[in-house]
């Protein structure tokens, strides 16, 4: 008899330690305690037991019953602690709304040189690109830009050595698309550009977009056409834009292409230097030399060229009075757009 209670004991003691909920320890409880359980009915025989046993055997059967409630209750407040886990974590509220993920978003200098980009791709533009570090001969040489010529001083450079330097502008590109490709071309070339340059509208690294059209018969009305579609479709339909004859040595005639200032509404103010107008882009039909270089023949074809800002496009379109702010990673600034 003091053998099957021990078993009996053994077999509750491992049913109740895998017991996983609450419903299989109640069916436990039932299975040896209960009304008509194990142990219960060995107590209920004791009676057929020879006298001397029945105290040893009935002393047994009661320890062995309080081990297995014993047992019962302490599984049953376990199991109840891993059901309620989260609530039990110190300084938990689950009635708190959630905390908000923050989403990021595109800078708005790569919104608008999208955007840009979008505009010239409508009209059968396709993108090229070209080297952040570029070699002198592409940056200035090939464009027209002799070593000693003046035209070099109109942009601060950023030397890597004698040969290699940071491109101060888009505009080589025109150069290594007009290597590899014959005409007829039509293509834009966006990306960073480096100047020795800071204030209220020049950061030391900028956006150009360049745009190049090569074919026969291309001419400056194509250029002014082109370029002030370009400026309706970035800018309101009745914002006025202006050509100023200038010079570029890769280009002649060149022009400068200002927009009327949004700052000011063309009254004069720090941002257009009181002028009413914000340069956006140069611009002009490819020079002849600058063909020669690339073994296009300049009595066959002509073509045209511009580069523009697009941190100034970006200052137009949001009403930015200080370019530098682009680039100040202020989120306070970043969020708004
Ligand atoms: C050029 O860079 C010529 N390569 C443009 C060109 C291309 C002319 C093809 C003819 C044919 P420019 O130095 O003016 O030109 O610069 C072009 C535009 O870049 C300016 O109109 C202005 O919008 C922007 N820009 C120039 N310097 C800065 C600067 N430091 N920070 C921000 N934007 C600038």
């Amino acid at each position: 008899m003091e053998n099957q209670l021990r078993d009996i004991e053994k077999e509750a003691m491992e049913a109740i330690e895998k017991a996983s909920d609450p419903k299989s320890l109640e069916g436990l409880k039932i299975k040896f305690l209960g009304r008509k359980g194990r142990l219960t009915s060995i107590l209920k025989s004791l009676g057929g037991l020879p006298k001397e046993q029945r105290p040893i055997v009935g002393k047994l059967s009661n320890e062995i019953k309080a081990r297995i409630e014993k047992a019962i209750g302490e599984r049953m407040e376990a199991l109840k602690g891993l059901a309620s886990g989260p609530e039990l974590i110190k300084g938990f509220d689950p009635s708190l709304p959630g905390r908000r993920l923050h989403l990021g978003h595109l800078h708005p200098i790569t919104k608008i040189l999208n955007e840009v980009c979008h505009v010239f791709e409508k009209m059968g533009f396709s993108v090229a690109q070209g080297p952040e570090i570029e070699l002198d001969f592409y940056n200035f040489e090939a464009l027209n830009i002799p070593p000693d010529h003046p035209a070099r001083d109109m942009q601060d450079t950023f030397y890597v050595d004698d040969k290699v330097l940071l491109r101060t502008h888009t505009s080589p590109i025109q150069i290594r698309t007009m290597e590899k490709m014959a005409p007829p071309i039509r293509i834009i070339a966006p990306g960073k550009v480096y100047r020795c340059d800071s204030d209220v509208t020049h950061t030391p690294m900028f956006h150009q977009v360049e745009g190049l059209m090569v074919d026969k018969e291309v001419s400056f009305s194509h250029l002014k056409g082109i370029l002030t579609h370009f400026a309706q479709e970035i800018f309101d339909r009745d914002t006025a834009v202006r050509f100023r004859p200038s010079f570029f040595p890769f280009t002649e005639p060149s022009a400068e292409i200002d927009i009327q200032c949004v700052m000011c509404r063309g009254k004069g103010c720090r941002v257009c230097s009181q002028t009413g107008w914000i340069e956006v882009l140069g611009a002009g039909l490819v020079h002849p030399a600058v063909f020669r270089y690339v073994d296009i023949d300049p009595q066959q074809y002509s073509g045209f060229a511009f580069g523009l800002g697009i941190e100034r496009i970006a200052m137009l379109r949001y009403g930015i009075d200080d370019i530098r702010l682009f680039y100040d990673n202020d989120l306070r600034f970043l969020k708004q757009f």
